[in-house]
């Protein structure tokens, strides 16, 4: 799908691999809706005459309300929405039993209402907009989704299991999203990062960091947000891709520690 002159919205696009979206999206014509909670980091992005409109709008993805109304927002103000990326997340570390006793509930239910409830929450109404427009080509196409899960939804670590159950949810929903919209012409795909290298692993410490560097098979690196970009770039544009998980992790399977 060509998506020059047309809307992105990206959920997490402050920050991360979200940003590196914006970036690719809006260089390459699109119009691009950025949903985020944090306006600040958003700011950080600067418009170019020769690019195309961008939008920032300051909601939370777990929210029914601000995603209604900012999906509203980003229609009128910037155009058709034919494509969303939901890269908004939280990876917050916690074992089942620590030392200081059993993971607090609210903690574990806070990791699966923003990662999976709030990347259900804006792809259910982005589609919901998508349906509502003309397809673009003879064989209906209206519009595309990518979320984000990572490689946790296969092998999570020690103190992972809030993270990895919200993004093996990401991965479960794929394809019966896709069949739920294919017969109206939208794409579901969903991508699946190992390590990259963004302010939520810079958070980490170098001890937790170059072990992870080295478990990658090759390059022996973290990926570049513009690497994540270019994926969700050519999910975009090849029609014949849906209902798939793409791992991108540069060969890693994660050890427990
Ligand atoms: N960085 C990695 O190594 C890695 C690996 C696997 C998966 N992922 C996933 O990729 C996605 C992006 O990660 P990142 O590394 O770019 O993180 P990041 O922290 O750099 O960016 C995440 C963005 O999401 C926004 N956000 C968080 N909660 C939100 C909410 N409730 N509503 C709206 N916006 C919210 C933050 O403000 C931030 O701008 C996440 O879903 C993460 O789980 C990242």
């Amino acid at each position: 799908m060509d998506i020059s002159d047309q809307v992105v919205v990206v959920s997490g696009g402050a920050s991360g691999l979200g940003s590196a979206c914006v970036q690719h999206f809006w260089a390459a014509g699109a119009n691009v809706a950025v949903f985020d909670i944090n306006a600040q980091g958003s700011h950080r992005i600067k418009p170019q005459s020769s690019h195309g409109k961008i939008g920032f709008y300051d909601v939370d993805v777990t929210s029914v309300a601000a995603i209604s109304v900012a999906i509203e927002a980003a229609a009128s103000e910037l155009g058709d929405i034919r494509a969303c990326i939901n890269c908004a997340g939280i990876a917050p570390a916690g074992k089942t039993v620590g030392r200081d006793g059993a993971l607090d509930l609210e903690k574990f239910r806070k990791v699966i209402d923003v990662n999976l409830l709030g990347s259900f929450n804006v792809l259910r109404l982005a589609a919901e907009k998508m349906l509502e427009l003309d397809p673009v080509n003879s064989e209906g196409a209206r519009g595309v989704i990518i979320n984000t899960a990572s490689v946790a939804a296969f092998d999570g670590q020690v103190g992972q299991a809030a993270y990895a159950a919200s993004k093996g949810g990401v991965v479960s929903m794929t394809l019966p999203i896709a069949r739920d919209l294919g017969t109206r012409g939208v794409r579901v795909n969903t991508i699946a990062p190992g390590v990259f290298n963004t302010p939520m692993m810079e958070a980490m410490p170098d001890k937790v960091k170059e072990p992870l560097e080295q478990a990658v098979q090759f390059p022996k690196r973290l990926g570049l947000p513009a690497e994540f970009a270019k994926l969700a770039a050519h999910i975009v544009e090849n029609d014949y891709l849906n209902g798939e998980v793409i791992r991108l992790d540069g060969g890693i399977r994660m050890t427990p520690r």
